[in-house]
């Protein structure tokens, strides 16, 4: 398969990349990223050529039509991802995530090409922290809480529509928290263990009883493939490895990894409208597609990508000092 994946210079997309490159040899797979703050040549560059990067926006009609062209199948990742950030400033946000969609739709659309589109459980808002048994279904109605979240709802919307309308053969994927290799610093967890590598505290919005469902990247990805191969047509499906966590209780557990007090850390300013709790129902996917997770040890995933950020200071540490400035002008 001529794979073209946009985004591939991000966390989640490098790893597809990676993984593809590893694990289907048989594919091509050419990258379009226009290589924002969030894009990394170098997260690539391990692969050679057996990955082509082209450095372009998703935006950009003509190159998004080109490289269509010579695809079977576009594997959507390339978006603005971070909800701090588009709460100060939402523009890129709607730009990217909503024209760059668009821009994505039109080009497959003309080429009859197969699109996967990645997004998030963020469009469905937030559940209440009381009953953990209570989770999002792909009936969830839409109810996005911030500008990332919601230009997200508004990407899905656009691909149901043109797969209603034009015929498009694409398939949805809304996911949970993603963590490992490559996660950029301005993330919770990747965020906390370069500050304790740092020298710096560890920081927790608001009292931390937030609660995120976490998937290990790599299981992410196992479930995009699979929806990629036998994923129906128009069909929307919710990724996640059944891992609720509180925000204190997944800090404290770092602190305990890299042998740290329970309590070394500070509380900051909490998230405007922070969404309370997050929950995946992965059954449809389960049972439709055969998925699982595999790195269901969430303790030991999180012991292995903190060892993954110490062997690859080199990758963040031009990040680091940046991201934090940007967070102590905001208090957090
Ligand atoms: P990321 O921010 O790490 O990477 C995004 C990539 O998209 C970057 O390489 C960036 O350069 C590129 N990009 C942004 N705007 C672009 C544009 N206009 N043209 C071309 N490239 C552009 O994001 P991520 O965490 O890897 O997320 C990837 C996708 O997965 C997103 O669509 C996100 O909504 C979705 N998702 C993420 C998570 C998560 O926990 N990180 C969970 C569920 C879904
Ligand atoms: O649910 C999927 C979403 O997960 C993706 O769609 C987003 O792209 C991705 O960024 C992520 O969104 P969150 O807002 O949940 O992730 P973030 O890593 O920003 O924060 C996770 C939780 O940790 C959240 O409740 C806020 C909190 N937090 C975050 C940071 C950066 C802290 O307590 N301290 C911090 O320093």
């Amino acid at each position: 398969m001529r794979l073209l994946v946009t985004g591939g210079a991000g966390f989640i997309g490098a790893n597809f990349v990676h993984s593809t490159v590893a694990e289907h040899p048989e594919d091509t797979v050419t990258v379009l990223d226009s290589l924002t703050y969030a894009g990394s040549a170098e997260a690539l560059a391990p692969l050679g050529d057996a990955a082509t990067l082209v450095v372009g926006d998703i935006t950009d009609a003509p190159l998004v039509d080109e490289l269509v062209a010579g695809a079977d199948a576009v594997v959507h990742f390339a978006a603005e991802t971070h909800v701090d950030n588009s709460l100060a400033d939402p523009s890129a946000f709607v730009t990217s995530n909503l024209v760059g969609t668009f821009t994505v739709l039109e080009a497959v659309r003309r080429r009859g090409v197969r699109l996967h589109h990645v997004s998030t459980d963020e469009v469905y808002g937030d559940l209440p922290l009381e009953d953990p048994t209570v989770r999002f279904t792909a009936d969830t109605p839409y109810n996005p809480s911030s500008p990332y979240a919601a230009t997200k709802a508004g990407s899905d919307l656009l691909v149901r529509a043109w797969v209603r309308s034009y015929g498009v053969a694409a398939t949805l994927s809304n996911c949970s928290n993603n963590f490992g290799p490559y996660q950029h610093v301005e993330k919770f967890i990747p965020r906390q263990i370069t500050n304790l590598l740092t020298g710096r505290r560890a920081k927790l919005y608001g009292t931390g009883a937030n609660v995120r469902d976490w998937i290990h990247v790599a299981d992410h990805n196992t479930a995009v493939r699979a929806i990629l191969a036998g994923g129906r047509v128009g069909q929307t499906y919710l990724i996640g490895a059944d891992c609720q966590r509180s925000n204190l209780d997944v800090l404290r557990t770092l602190l305990g990894i890299m042998g740290r007090d329970p309590d070394d850390f500070d509380h900051v300013s909490d998230r405007a409208g922070h969404d309370l709790r997050y929950a995946i129902d992965p059954t449809a996917l389960r049972d439709e597609l055969g998925w699982a997770p595999v790195h269901t040890d969430f303790a030991a995933a999180l012991a292995a990508t903190v060892h993954w950020y110490r062997d690859n200071e080199a990758w963040w540490a031009p990040l680091k000092d940046a991201v934090e400035a940007g967070y102590a002008k905001r208090g957090q």
